[in-house]
């Protein structure tokens, strides 16, 4: 059930990716398009030449991976300037929420939702749109991080932004307690989607080799953020650089490369 908080949180959250296209894909794209590729590799057979919703799109990463397997896919974010990026070379993009999707019943083979479904209040009311839109036995592919399965750089990085005047915004802290862990626990994401009426539902806990263990890259991750590229915008061009510097030296050590995320497979009645 929608409320008046989520409603202003959705606002919220809104606002922070419109602010964050051109971070985003200076920092965290590159792991998103890993992940993003593993995603869609998961499911080729279900995917190529099927006309393909890209929930929660962002930058592009997942409509990339589908068009480089033979699918057609449209977007649909929240922001329209996360779709707006790179917008000559990317297919058609909606601006709309995933609680509330501007398209007809059985409209599509697929929808893929590459960490979207995690930023959304209503879990059980964007599932029920996901079945909505997708034609009889068409196949939802979702991604999401587990609760507790925090790569290190989060926390490392944190602790030093906060040592350079950085509090997380409101949105985010609320963002954290209220919705991120609808979708962080694998039980929960099989019953909602049940739910929501799809004939079957599994998830899977996939490793995806990314890179992390680089810091320089876990901190150009971290620092591109809707909910920290704001602040590090805000600091002056020495200021940032010694952030940087600090940043990577506290994750010298060993990282892991390896993200774990979760794969929410249902498919439509
Ligand atoms: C973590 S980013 C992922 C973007 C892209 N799928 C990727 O993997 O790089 C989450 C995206 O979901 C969008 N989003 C958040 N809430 C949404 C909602 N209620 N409806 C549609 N999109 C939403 C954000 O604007 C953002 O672009």
């Amino acid at each position: 059930m929608r409320d008046l908080a989520d409603d202003a949180l959705v606002a919220e959250i809104r606002a922070a990716y419109a602010g964050s296209a051109q971070g985003w894909a200076c920092g965290p794209e590159r792991l998103y398009q890993i992940m993003a590729d593993a995603l869609v590799a998961g499911a080729t057979g279900a995917l190529t030449g099927r006309r393909v919703l890209d929930l929660g799109a962002g930058t592009g990463v997942a409509s990339r991976a589908l068009q480089a397997v033979g699918a057609t896919p449209v977007g649909l974010d929240l922001a329209v300037e996360m779709l707006a990026h790179d917008r000559e070379q990317r297919p058609p993009g909606v601006a709309g929420d995933a609680q509330q999707l501007p398209f007809r019943d059985d409209g599509f083979d697929a929808v893929v939702a590459a960490f979207s479904l995690n930023h959304v209040p209503d879990l059980l009311g964007a599932l029920a749109e996901c079945r909505r839109v997708l034609r009889g036995h068409g196949l939802l592919l979702a991604s999401t991080f587990r609760t507790g399965d925090d790569h290190p750089a989060k926390a490392v990085v944190e602790g030093v932004l906060e040592r350079f005047g950085y509090r997380r915004p409101a949105w985010y802290g609320t963002f954290k307690a209220r919705v991120a862990g609808l979708t962080g626990d694998p039980d929960n994401l099989v019953c909602t989607a049940r739910d929501a009426g799809f004939a079957t539902a599994e998830v899977a806990a996939v490793p995806v080799e990314a890179g992390l263990d680089d810091p320089h890259r876990a901190v150009e991750w971290r620092l591109n953020m809707p909910h920290t590229l704001a602040f590090v915008a805000g600091l002056e061009r020495p200021m940032q650089d010694r952030l940087r510097r600090v940043a990577i030296r506290e994750l010298t050590g060993p990282l892991p490369s390896t993200v774990w995320m979760l794969v929410l497979r249902a498919t439509a009645p």
